[in-house]
């Protein structure tokens, strides 16, 4: 193998392996989206499917920043938050484990209303 095709073989490799990770991360933040929708039904009684809650009293979700979103979710279930209605998010987030959090976190984080009428 010459100088010339061994750098082309290198230069060639490396752009393969790139595309293999950029797709993977793709599709791994796809279906952690996915999941995270899955995982929020629930939630969505409350904080509505797009994170923008009907009830006054009740928080919008989205476009939450992740890291605050899971550290929230960990203050009710430390009973760190006890005040208002925190009592209501509690028993939400009892059953809630670390990768559920990250996963409903980076739903609300993306997730968009549909509708285009409004301001928002
Ligand atoms: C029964 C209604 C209800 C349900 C169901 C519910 N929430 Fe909440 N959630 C609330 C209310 C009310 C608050 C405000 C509580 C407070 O004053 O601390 C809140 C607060 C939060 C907050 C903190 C928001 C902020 O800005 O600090 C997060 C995060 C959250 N909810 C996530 C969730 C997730 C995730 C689920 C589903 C696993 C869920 N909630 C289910 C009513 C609900």
């Amino acid at each position: 193998m010459t100088q010339h095709s061994f750098v082309r073989f290198i230069f060639t490799t490396c752009t393969f392996l790139c595309s293999i990770a950029v797709t993977a991360t793709e599709s791994n933040t796809e279906t952690q989206y996915l999941q995270g929708k899955e995982k929020s039904v629930v939630c969505m009684t409350c904080h509505g499917v797009d994170g923008i809650s009907t009830i006054d009293t009740y928080p919008n979700l989205q476009g939450q920043k992740q890291a605050y979103f899971v550290a929230a979710l960990k203050a009710y279930k430390l009973r760190q938050r006890n005040d208002g209605l925190a009592i209501l998010m509690h028993a939400q987030a009892d059953v809630l484990s670390e990768q559920d959090m990250l996963d409903i976190a980076y739903y609300f984080n993306r997730v968009k209303s549909k509708s285009t009428n409004d301001n928002n």
